[in-house]
């Protein structure tokens, strides 16, 4: 396929390292070598116009004016809508509900299941010992309150999730809801969430993914995964700050009781009570990130044309996103192969079916130490328990060092990086 930008079905990674700004720049005086994409990306300068151009050409509220910039808006906002439908495969439009990040997303579905009554005293929530705090505390919190329980599913010293000991977890204990991540922020290992939630739904158990990492690097089918919600974070995939995605099948989105109230989300309002309206209304109380929505939708199109297919296709983003994958792996093994000769480097989660997340700790310096080290080369990485202190617990450590990987990084960041990994070695040893 050929995109008109002599791109073709080869794509010119040179080309699209290109297109974002940020990349150009230098860090600490050297040239930035950005391998910190697990904990935001950079974004395209298309996006990057694409929000100048709201502000300047369209900017009025959504939903609530008959005036043409109004207008204008709400048809670039809903058109983010639409993009999203096809971007994660769902049934219907009315099934994807935008957010402020992911984080606001799995609050609004627990608050929604307790609420509810389907996580119900006595009952239990499973996560995985993997999970970003946001996909444990948000059940936790609901937990205390109706009096369930949050039951970690274990996982192997490999950063693996422990199936069978998934499976025997429901012979002891009523599982109303099993809440677990596609892909580790920590890790970089890619869970069998089909597998996951097909035990659950045989078990009468809801299934909630945690789709933050996995909205960069893979391409998403949650009808193929069956997950009854999913959810992004949407600047982890080159959109802005500020927005994230809910998923949910429709009937189940239209069960559950609005997680705020405002202007937007009702049908009618009295002093002798209020009705709501159906999703994704029903979820987006107030003025919602309108500029945010606006550059998803951007950064949709741009990821759907990464490999020169046309913008609108399904099937030319799931191309355009495997070889995403293509690409990120083969990064992945070049910065593994950088510090392969270093002694004293031990690499969590370095499973064949990963993301491009490398997670070490080394035997002869503290994890922050060699982020400074790196830090002063212009490479930027994140150092810390990554906010999986479970998972950080459970390998007896306090922190890693993590490189994570997008397309765009280049021979010339892993270099650099390896380059700094020396140095630090020297430096400490
Ligand atoms: N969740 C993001 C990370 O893993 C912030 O770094």
């Amino acid at each position: 396929m050929e995109s008109g930008d002599g791109r073709g079905a080869e794509v010119n990674w040179a080309a699209i390292r290109q297109d974002f700004p940020a990349l150009a720049t230098l860090a600490r005086g050297k040239p930035l070598a950005y391998l910190d994409n697990a904990a935001t990306s950079q974004k395209p300068a298309a996006v990057i116009e694409r929000m100048r151009r709201y502000w300047v050409e369209e900017n009025a509220n959504v939903h609530r004016g008959v005036h043409y910039r109004s207008q204008l808006a709400t048809a670039a906002y809903e058109g983010t809508r639409v993009k999203v439908q096809r971007f994660l495969n769902a049934n219907s439009v009315n099934e994807i509900v935008f957010t402020k990040g992911c984080t606001e997303a799995i609050n609004l579905v627990a608050h929604g299941l307790a609420a509810k009554g389907i996580i119900r005293s006595g009952s239990s929530v499973l996560v995985s010992t993997l999970e970003h705090h946001s996909n444990i505390v948000p059940w936790q919190l609901v937990a205390e309150r109706v009096g369930a329980h949050v039951l970690p599913i274990p996982v192997s010293d490999a950063g693996e999730l422990d199936l069978d000991a998934y499976r025997a977890m429901f012979q002891s204990a009523e599982v109303a809801v099993v809440a677990v991540g596609h892909v580790s922020n920590a890790l970089g290992t890619i869970n069998p969430v089909k597998e996951i939630a097909r035990v659950a739904q045989e078990q009468g158990a809801l299934v909630v993914v945690d789709g933050a990492q996995a909205g960069p690097h893979i391409a998403i089918d949650v009808q193929d995964l069956g997950a009854d919600f999913y959810t992004l974070s949407c600047h982890k995939m080159y959109a802005p700050t500020g927005v994230g995605v809910l998923y949910g099948k429709l009937a189940l989105l239209n069960s559950l009781p609005p997680y705020q109230g405002g202007g937007d989300m009702i049908r009618t309002v009295s002093f002798d009570g209020s009705t709501f309206a159906d999703s994704p209304a029903r979820f987006e109380a107030g003025t919602p990130n309108i500029a945010g929505v606006v550059g998803l939708g951007e950064t949709i199109d741009y990821l759907t044309c990464l490999a020169g297919g046309p913008v609108d296709s399904r099937e030319s983003l799931v191309e355009a996103m495997a070889a995403v994958a293509k690409r990120e792996d083969e990064l992945y093994n070049r910065t593994r192969a950088e510090i392969a000769d270093i002694p004293g480097i031990n690499v969590y989660g370095d499973v064949p079916h990963k993301a491009s997340v490398l997670s070490f700790t080394t035997d002869w310096a503290h994890p922050h130490d060699i982020g400074t080290v790196l830090d002063s080369h212009g490479v930027a990485v994140r150092t810390g328990h990554h906010c999986c202190q479970p998972l950080m617990t459970r390998y007896a450590i306090a922190a890693t060092v993590r490189a994570s990987l997008s397309f765009y990084n280049d021979e010339a960041d892993i270099s650099a990086f390896g380059k700094a990994m020396h140095v630090a070695r020297e430096m400490f040893k």
